[in-house]
């Protein structure tokens, strides 16, 4: 085990015995500072606001419309560090997902290095991926739509070194929608028929997806494929932030 080093509290020697202060974070931002890695548009960054962090999202290509609180273009696998209290990742997930049928060959698949980035940096840390992945994100948590009241399903691993826990089990009705490569699929419609007989669902609109994910300020269908629904780590980011302001101990 080692001690997550986080930034000295103000008076936290005269506090024993007493109420503790609740930290705070990086002074300069006045929130704790948590790192985006992979972070595309922000589906991840917007739960994490909203949980209570300063977020600073990192990705290699440019993101116009990024939502977080600062944004730096460039590759996450040799991106410093230090400075940040809780860092999270999603690295790409086309070498994972079944939901194509690319050659999975010619995506990297970065988990495991990701992983090991991560753990050297003795923070408190989530990975997020496809279902997919489920082989390299043995010990995840699964989060679904349906256990936030969206109509969206989009089943997303989470591992932590702090204990995670889904808020209920996955309630799937038949009325949702899925948004992956260049759609959004409306599971209450029927679409056309595919060549060996199974009926694909139909087709809904840009502005659906946009409300069944909760995100309003995303503009291209690859921001909104890529992204994850803010519900999710607005969830986990309440574990982290509870893990920070205890000075908690991590997992090595
Ligand atoms: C699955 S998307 C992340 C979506 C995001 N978590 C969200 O909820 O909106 C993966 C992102 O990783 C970026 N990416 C791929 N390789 C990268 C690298 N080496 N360094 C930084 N970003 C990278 C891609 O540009 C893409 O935006």
């Amino acid at each position: 085990m080692v001690r997550a080093i986080f930034a000295p509290r103000e008076g936290r020697g005269d506090q024993q015995g007493k109420e503790r202060n609740i930290y705070y974070g990086n002074s300069e931002v006045g929130k704790p500072k948590l790192l985006d890695l992979f972070c595309g548009a922000g589906g991840c960054t917007r739960g994490y606001q909203q949980a209570g962090f300063y977020v600073v999202g990192v990705d290699i290509n440019p993101q116009p419309r990024y939502c977080g609180d600062e944004f730096i273009q460039a590759n996450a696998m040799s991106y410093p560090l230090d400075g940040y209290d809780v860092i999270h990742a999603s690295p790409p997930c086309q070498g994972y997902t079944e939901l194509n049928h690319a050659n999975k060959a010619y995506y990297p698949k970065l988990i495991g290095q990701v992983r090991e980035l991560l753990r050297s940096s003795g923070k408190p840390y989530v990975i997020e991926n496809v279902d997919g992945a489920r082989s390299s994100l043995p010990s995840s948590l699964l989060l679904c739509g349906s256990m936030f009241g969206l109509k969206v399903r989009r089943h997303r691993l989470f591992e932590s070194n702090i204990l995670l826990f889904a808020p209920c089990r996955c309630w799937h009705d038949r009325n949702f929608y899925s948004i992956h490569g260049h759609h959004v699929w409306n599971r209450a419609k029927m679409g056309p028929v595919r060549k060996d007989g199974r009926s694909r669902p139909g087709y809904g609109t840009f502005d659906e997806g946009l409300a069944a994910m909760d995100i309003n300020w995303m503009r291209r269908q690859k921001e909104l494929a890529n992204a994850i629904p803010p519900a999710y780590t607005r969830w986990v980011g309440q574990f982290l932030l509870a893990a920070v302001q205890a000075d908690c101990e991590v997992a090595e």
